[in-house]
C-alpha cells in the first residue's frame, strides 16, 4: 500500500513521552530542585577531578566496550567482567530489553505507581504494558503475578520502587522470581539500591548470578551523583547480555563520563557518606510530614533519597497547591498525577540547608 505520507507505527503514537522533573523556575531565579532525584552534594571530587583531567581527550572516541569500568563494578560486586554492559544510563539498557524480548501484540509486566520509562519502553517494542496494583505504595507478588500473561516477556521490578520509595525484601523478590516462567525475563531495577546498607539488598545480583531470566541494572546518576553524564550498566546471564551487546549503542558512554564513573565507584567513602546524609535528612523530612499528619499529609517511608508525600484531594494542602506554595518559595518538587497519582509530591531528599527549606515551606503552608 502506497502512503500518502510518513506514518509513525500506531504503537509508537500510542506512547505518552517521558516528563522530566522541572528544572527552571518561572522566574528565571535558581531553584532548590528537589524534583529528579540526583544527589545534592554531587559526585566524589576525584570524579570531578577525572572530568577535568579528560578534557583534552574528547577528540577521541571513547572505549565502546567501557573495559575498565565494567572491571571496577566487577570487583565492587562481585560480578563477573563478561556479564556486564553499560550503557547510556541504565535508561539505554532498561529500554532495550523490549527490542530484544517482545514482539508487537506480546505483553510487559510493571507495577503501578511506579517508573516511567517502562511502559514506553514496552510499546517502543510495540509490546502492551500492563500495570500490577500495587498495596498501599509497595510492589505486591501475587499481584504482579497474576498480572503475567501467556504473551508477558519481561516483569519490570523497581526496587526502590520510584517515585514511591518503598521495597520488597529478598524473600519477596525471590518468591516472585520462583513464581514467573522461565521464558519471562525479571528485570530488578536498582537504581536507589546504594541508598541502603546492604550490598544487594533484594538478594537482585545473587538472582542476576545464578538465574537464567534475571537482569540487575544499575546507575551512576543516583548515589553517584553522575545523572549528568548518563553512565548505567546491566548484569545477568551471559546469553542476555551478549543480546544487550549487539544492540546498544556502539559507543554509549563518553570519554569523560567513563572517566568520572570509574573514579566515582572507586571512592566508596564518598558512596557512604552520601547515604548517612541521605538517610539523616530523610528522616527529618519524614518526621515533619508526620507531623502534618493531622492537616492530612503523609510520608510513605522511602528506603531511597526522595519521599513521596501524600496530601487531602482538595483545599490549601492538595497536592498542586503544596506544588505551588513551594514553587513561589524557589523550591521544585514532582507532583505526579502522570503517575496516578494526582494526591500526592514526591519530594526529593536535599542537602541539610535545602530539607530546612523544605520543612519550613511546608509548616507555613501548613499554618
Ligand atoms: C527506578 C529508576 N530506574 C532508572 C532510572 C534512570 O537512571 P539513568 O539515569 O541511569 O538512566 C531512574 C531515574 O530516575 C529511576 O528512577
Amino acid at each position: 500500500m502506497i502512503r500518502p505520507k510518513p506514518t509513525p507505527n500506531p504503537w509508537i503514537t500510542a506512547i505518552r513521552a517521558y516528563e522530566p522533573g522541572r528544572s527552571r523556575l518561572g522566574s528565571g531565579a535558581v531553584p532548590i530542585k528537589l524534583s529528579a532525584n540526583e544527589n545534592p552534594w554531587g559526585p566524589s571530587p576525584a570524579a570531578i577531578e577525572m572530568i577535568r583531567a579528560h578534557a583534552h581527550a574528547v577528540h577521541r572516541y571513547p572505549d565502546g566496550a567501557a573495559e575498565r569500568l565494567r572491571q571496577r563494578i566487577a570487583v565492587v560486586h562481585r560480578l563477573e567482567v563478561d556479564r556486564i554492559v553499560c550503557g547510556t544510563g541504565s535508561d539505554e539498557l532498561l529500554q532495550l530489553l523490549p527490542l530484544i524480548y517482545c514482539r508487537p501484540g506480546d505483553s510487559v509486566v510493571h507495577v503501578r505507581h511506579g517508573f516511567m520509562v517502562y511502559p514506553i519502553a514496552a510499546r517502543r517494542a510495540g509490546a502492551e504494558p500492563l500495570a500490577a496494583p500495587d498495596r498501599d505504595y509497595r510492589a505486591d507478588v501475587e499481584s504482579i503475578l497474576l498480572t503475567v500473561r501467556d504473551d508477558t516477556r519481561i516483569v519490570y521490578l523497581a526496587n526502590p520502587n520510584n517515585p514511591t520509595g518503598t521495597m520488597i525484601g529478598k524473600g519477596e523478590v525471590k518468591r516472585l522470581h520462583q513464581g514467573l516462567r522461565p521464558d519471562v525475563i525479571l528485570v530488578i531495577d536498582q537504581a536507589y539500591a546504594e541508598y541502603l546498607d546492604d550490598p544487594d539488598p533484594d538478594g537482585g545480583l545473587a538472582l542476576a548470578r545464578t538465574a537464567a531470566n534475571v537482569v540487575v541494572t544499575r546507575t551512576f546518576s543516583k548515589i553517584y551523583g553522575l545523572g549528568g553524564l548518563r553512565v548505567g550498566w546491566a548484569t545477568g546471564p551471559a546469553e542476555i547480555i551478549r543480546e544487550l551487546n549487539r544492540v546498544r549503542t556502539p559507543f554509549p558512554i563518553a570519554t569523560v563520563g567513563l572517566a568520572a564513573a570509574e573514579a566515582a565507584i572507586a571512592d566508596q567513602e564518598w558512596v557512604v557518606r552520601c547515604r548517612e546524609a541521605n538517610r539523616a535528612e530523610r528522616a527529618r523530612l519524614t518526621e515533619a510530614i508526620a507531623a502534618l499528619g493531622n492537616k492530612g499529609l503523609r510520608a510513605v517511608p522511602s528506603d531511597a533519597n526522595f519521599v513521596l508525600m501524600t496530601c487531602p484531594e482538595e483545599g490549601p494542602l492538595a497536592a498542586e497547591a503544596i506544588k505551588a506554595g513551594m514553587e513561589s518559595r524557589g523550591i521544585l518538587v514532582r507532583w505526579l498525577p502522570a503517575q496516578g497519582l494526582p494526591h500526592a509530591l514526591r519530594i526529593t531528599v536535599g542537602t541539610e540547608e535545602e530539607t530546612s527549606r523544605v520543612i519550613d515551606a511546608l509548616n507555613q503552608l501548613a499554618a
